[in-house]
């Protein structure tokens, strides 16, 4: 016989396959229902396979829009996201459907923060060129002006979007000797500041960054942030990074920046339309590019998926939510 737990377990749509000790505590908590060969859904896809599911354990690359949302059955109440980023859902028209969502925060800052110093690195360093030449055996030996790259200590960093993966990249880039520049919606306490130098002014905090990296949502008003204009604003040879979303950079005006040498390198983790990325920054020598790794550890993974469980569990089990959206 089974007991009265078992019956009473909520139904749970996992979209994507999640790490194995996410899976298993959603196995044994819910009637779960997995996607084990991680087979990408389409919303529609994803509607039809929450058919009967009490809630749904989504993640970035769900493509949950209007037209998605609209046709969730109406027994799913909560989209509990496996990312901190909520952009792939339409939230107002989740809001609209009494839905509640969810996302993960805090677990995945340091894990983002190291990827953006990685890429700051890789990009300054070139580090991209030098790892082709070796896998390309077109290595002859050192040389005192091979692959001359930039120094990271000394130069400003302007971080755009001053929030917990903001300020833990600045807490690193501290350490390499980078005095930090910031613009946030608000000044932050001078404890949390920690002598960087706020700009209320987003567009004027450009001419003080030899490093530039953004740690803002992709929102209405951040989507192609990054254009020729403001790039113009930059120094002559600035980097550039992104762990934050793709649509915050015109890809074009970077691209055209890149091969100009206006910009030195970038060093990208995100990208607009992803997986299918612009195919010009795969050609420019001066990119440094990874599939979308910020939060690819196996530490980070696990602890994101048990925070969208905590969540999951706080709303069937009629508590206080802890990272609710909306
Ligand atoms: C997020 O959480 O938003 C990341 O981009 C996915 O790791």
């Amino acid at each position: 016989m089974q007991s009265s737990h078992a019956v009473a377990r909520p139904s749970l749509l996992l979209t994507r396959k999640l790490p194995d000790a996410v899976e298993a505590r959603a196995a044994r908590d819910y009637r779960a229902v997995l996607n084990t060969d991680d087979t990408p859904l389409s919303g529609a896809e994803i509607a039809a396979r929450a058919s009967g599911m009490d809630g749904i354990l989504c993640c970035a690359g769900d493509r949950l829009d209007a037209a998605a949302i609209a046709a969730l059955p109406d027994s799913v109440r909560i989209l509990a996201t496996f990312s901190v980023g909520t952009d792939h859902i339409d939230l107002a028209a989740a809001r609209a459907r009494g839905l509640i969502v969810t996302n993960t925060p805090d677990v995945l800052t340091d894990a983002t923060a190291d990827i953006a110093l990685l890429l700051m690195l890789g990009a300054a360093r070139r580090a991209s060129e030098g790892e082709r030449m070796i896998r390309a055996g077109a290595w002859t030996g050192w040389t005192p002006t091979q692959l001359m790259g930039t120094h990271l200590g000394g130069k400003r960093l302007a971080i755009l979007g001053m929030g917990r993966i903001g300020r833990a990249v600045a807490e690193r880039a501290r350490a390499f000797g980078m005095a930090i520049h910031y613009h946030n919606r608000s000044r932050l306490t001078q404890d949390l500041e920690q002598g960087g130098t706020f700009h209320a002014d987003a567009e004027a905090m450009l001419e003080h960054a030899d490093v530039l990296s953004f740690h803002c949502p992709a929102t209405r008003e951040t989507t192609h942030w990054l254009n020729a204009a403001r790039i113009e604003r930059l120094p002559r040879g600035a980097i550039v990074v992104n762990t934050a979303r793709g649509a915050v950079v015109e890809d074009a005006a970077l691209i055209a920046a890149l091969r100009s040498g206006r910009i030195a390198a970038a060093g990208l983790d995100v990208f607009e339309g992803e997986p299918n990325l612009n195919p010009a920054y795969r050609d420019l020598p001066n990119t440094f590019l990874l599939p979308h790794l910020g939060s690819a550890t196996v530490e980070t993974r696990n602890a994101m998926g048990f925070r969208a469980l905590d969540n999951l569990d706080a709303h069937f089990n009629k508590r206080q939510i802890p990272d609710k959206v909306i």
